[in-house]
Formats: C-alpha cells, structure tokens, sequence
C-alpha cells in the first residue's frame, strides 16, 4: 500500500480555514489530521465540535481525529455523528482500553490508539489484533512545531514486528516533527500513515511539500 499523508488541521490559519481545508482538498494528501484536546490531557485546549463541524462541512476527505482528552469513550457517537473516519484514543487515556476500541468499531469508525513517547509498544500485545491504526507519537503530545524525538524509529520497528507476530491489519502513523529530512527513515520502518502539520503549513508552497512527502 502506497504511504498516506495527514496534514494536520492545528496548523492552518484558523481565519481562513475555509482556503487550508481547500488547499488539501486539491492537494495529494490523503486524509485530514485533526487534533482534540481538553487542557487535561495534555497542557493545552485546540478547538471543539463547533470546529470539527466546520471542517466537515468543506473536507472531501476522510477525517482522522486524534482524540488527546480524558474520558473518550463519553464522546464517541459525538464524534461519529462529527464525521469522523478514524477515531483515535491515546493508551494512556483508557482504563478500558479493549472496550473503548470495541465502542468505536461498533459506531462505524476505524479505531486507532496513540501511543506516547514514553509508552513502550509492548503495551499493545493485546489489543493489536483489534487495532486499525497505532498513532505513534513522535513528540509529547500538546503542540504543533515540536522537535522530532529520534527512538521513535526503533519503536516503529517493534511496533512493525508486533503487527507482524499478530497478523493485525493496523496502520501505522507517525505524529509530530516529520519532516522532509526524516519522512523517508520513517517510511523504511513501516510508517503507513505520515501526520505533518508545521512542515505543510509554515512551507511557502504547502501543496508541493505534500507532494513531496508523497513521494
Ligand atoms: C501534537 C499533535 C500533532 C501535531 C503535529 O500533539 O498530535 O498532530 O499537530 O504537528 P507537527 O507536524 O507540527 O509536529
Ligand atoms: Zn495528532
């Protein structure tokens, strides 16, 4: 399967948010990243349903929001009924984690975990079989514009191994710090899915850079 790319939507001039979600609509990128935090979670708030529904209405392709809150399994159908395609929860969210995967399958979505930095993939040996798409975070979670952090290649690795050892189906995604110097290791490792945010958004020509992360 040809690699895909996920702009991620916390780095668009939310002024004009309207021209960036047309811009990747035209664009080869495959999905739209979208990033929910509650300031709990993580040490910052991004945006709520108002935006996710704003977005929905102009994106004509599939939505992966990645869910950094407390508690996900109380918002579910809230974002199923949002529009979204892959729903990720983060591992160290869910007490329940095997239950909040089943929830968000039985609403129709693709279910995804984020892993943190420091959560070792050996955590996943229960749940892979079940698990559509691991969100390997490549910086701790909370801010767009973050320093790649580099073991994250060997843990693409083991996650790879893993899927492998279960024949799950799961993607892998990378989230935070790629850029065009480190796409392609990433790629080599068994990345499927590659979230950009600072590097489409602060590039003088956003739809080439996605191009040539496609690449
Ligand atoms: C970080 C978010 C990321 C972020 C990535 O908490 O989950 O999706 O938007 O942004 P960049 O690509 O700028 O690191
Ligand atoms: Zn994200």
């Amino acid at each position: 399967m040809p690699h895909l790319i996920a702009p991620s939507i916390l780095s668009a001039d939310f002024a004009n948010l309207e021209r960036d979600i047309n811009m990747i609509n035209e664009s080869e990128a495959d999905w739209f990243h979208v990033d929910i935090m509650d300031g709990v979670f993580v040490p910052n708030i991004s945006f709520g349903f108002p935006v996710l529904k704003a977005i929905q209405k102009h994106a004509k392709k599939p939505l992966d929001v990645h869910l950094m809150i407390v508690d996900p399994d109380r918002y579910v159908t809230a974002f199923k009924d949002a529009g979204a395609h892959v729903l990720s929860v983060h591992l160290e969210a869910c007490t329940h984690l095997h239950r909040s995967i089943q929830n968000i399958k039985s609403h129709g979505m693709k279910a995804g975990v984020a892993i943190n930095p420091h959560s070792s993939i050996s955590l996943l040996e229960n749940t892979i079989a079940d698990i559509d798409l691991v969100c390997v975070m490549s910086v701790n979670p909370g801010f767009g514009g973050q320093k790649f952090i580099q073991n994250t290649y060997q843990k693409v690795k083991d996650l790879k191994a893993l899927i492998q050892k279960h024949n799950s189906s799961a993607l892998i995604e990378i989230d935070g710090g790629v850029d065009l110097n480190n796409y392609k290791q990433l790629l080599e490792c068994g990345a499927d899915v590659l979230v950009a945010g600072n590097t489409v958004f602060s590039s003088t020509n956003p739809k080439a850079t996605i191009q040539a992360l496609k690449k």
